[in-house]
């Protein structure tokens, strides 16, 4: 590993380094090569993961709880009404227990900051495993699956169909940061946050990536990724129905499809809406790679975990 990560927090894109970023991408595409073969080493053998969520998962909480197991370690899952983060305790107290019994802590929950503040008080690496601003661990299996495809990030149009999210903010982070043009299609008025898109473009300037926010869906012309999301998040469940109407136009679909180029990946984060954020047909075409990338989950995680708690 050329790259030194013990004990640092990763809660978003911005944490890591272009070079660190690479650093663990490399780590995940080696642990993926030897999955399961009994040469492995536990590189995280006694080591302990707490999972903290406030919210519903299935590739998070599997992902991190299969990649502490095959590392050699053990994670524990606190269900969103086991601790009940900042009601039944502080943020400040849970992250102080636990960084007195446990090696690392990953949490998914609403406001970023219970993440920063579980950060700020834990003395043991503390993971965002998804918050309402920001979603990085998605973006490194994400990353993963383009090397996987693609052979590079550098260079290429990552384009990003949907509501301005969490998971839009850490692409737009990581594509700055690894010099991957970044395009994101948004109705009107669900463009990200515009402090997000002032901080990828400033650091695009240094690494050649372009940041475009737009609401044109011919902007999709050319691209080498198209990727979607849901188009209400957790938490904004009141919102789905009247986001359908806003949002219908913004799919990825055949039409989608015709205007990428013509070898583009088509990338779903998962959970899928189909026939909402992308139609079922498209979503199994052989540009698809979403089950690459939910699988990816795994080694990009057991990678971070590695860096960071190994
Ligand atoms: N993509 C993702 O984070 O999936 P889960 O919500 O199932 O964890
Ligand atoms: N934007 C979605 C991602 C789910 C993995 C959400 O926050 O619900």
């Amino acid at each position: 590993m050329s790259v030194n990560l013990k004990g640092r927090h990763f809660l978003s894109m911005l944490d890591f380094s272009r070079e660190e970023i690479l650093a663990v991408l490399d780590t995940a595409k080696e642990l993926k090569g030897k999955r399961n073969k009994a040469a492995d080493s536990l590189p995280l053998s006694g080591k302990t993961l707490a999972m903290i969520f406030q919210k519903p998962s299935l590739r998070t909480r599997v992902s991190f709880e299969t990649g502490m197991t095959q590392l050699g370690g053990h994670a524990i899952y606190l269900a969103p009404t086991d601790i009940s983060i900042g009601k039944r305790e502080t943020t400040e107290d849970i992250a102080t227990v636990l960084s007195r019994m446990t090696d690392v802590i990953m949490a998914r929950v609403f406001g970023h900051d219970i993440v920063a503040d579980l950060a700020k008080y834990s003395t043991v690496p503390v993971i965002n495993g998804l918050s309402d601003y920001e979603h990085p661990c998605q973006t490194l299996a994400d990353f993963q699956t383009v090397i996987e495809r693609k052979g590079k990030l550098e260079g290429l149009t990552f384009c990003y169909v949907g509501d301005g999210n969490n998971v839009a903010h850490s692409l737009m982070f990581g594509g700055a940061q690894v010099g991957m043009n970044v395009t994101i299609i948004t109705p009107s008025g669900y463009e990200p946050v515009p402090e997000v898109t002032e901080k990828a473009t400033a650091i695009g300037k240094g690494t050649g990536a372009t940041i475009m926010i737009t609401n044109d869906l011919e902007a999709m012309s050319g691209v080498d990724v198209l990727y979607t999301d849901v188009w209400a998040s957790m938490g904004q469940e009141a919102e789905a129905e009247a986001r359908k109407q806003i949002f219908k136009a913004y799919c990825i679909d055949a039409k989608a499809m015709s205007l990428a180029k013509d070898d583009a990946v088509i990338l779903h984060c998962l959970p899928a809406h189909y026939g909402d954020e992308i139609d079922y047909d498209t979503s199994r075409l052989p540009n698809s790679a979403i089950f690459d990338q939910a699988e990816n989950r795994l080694h990009a995680q057991k990678a971070l975990l590695v860096h960071v708690a190994g």
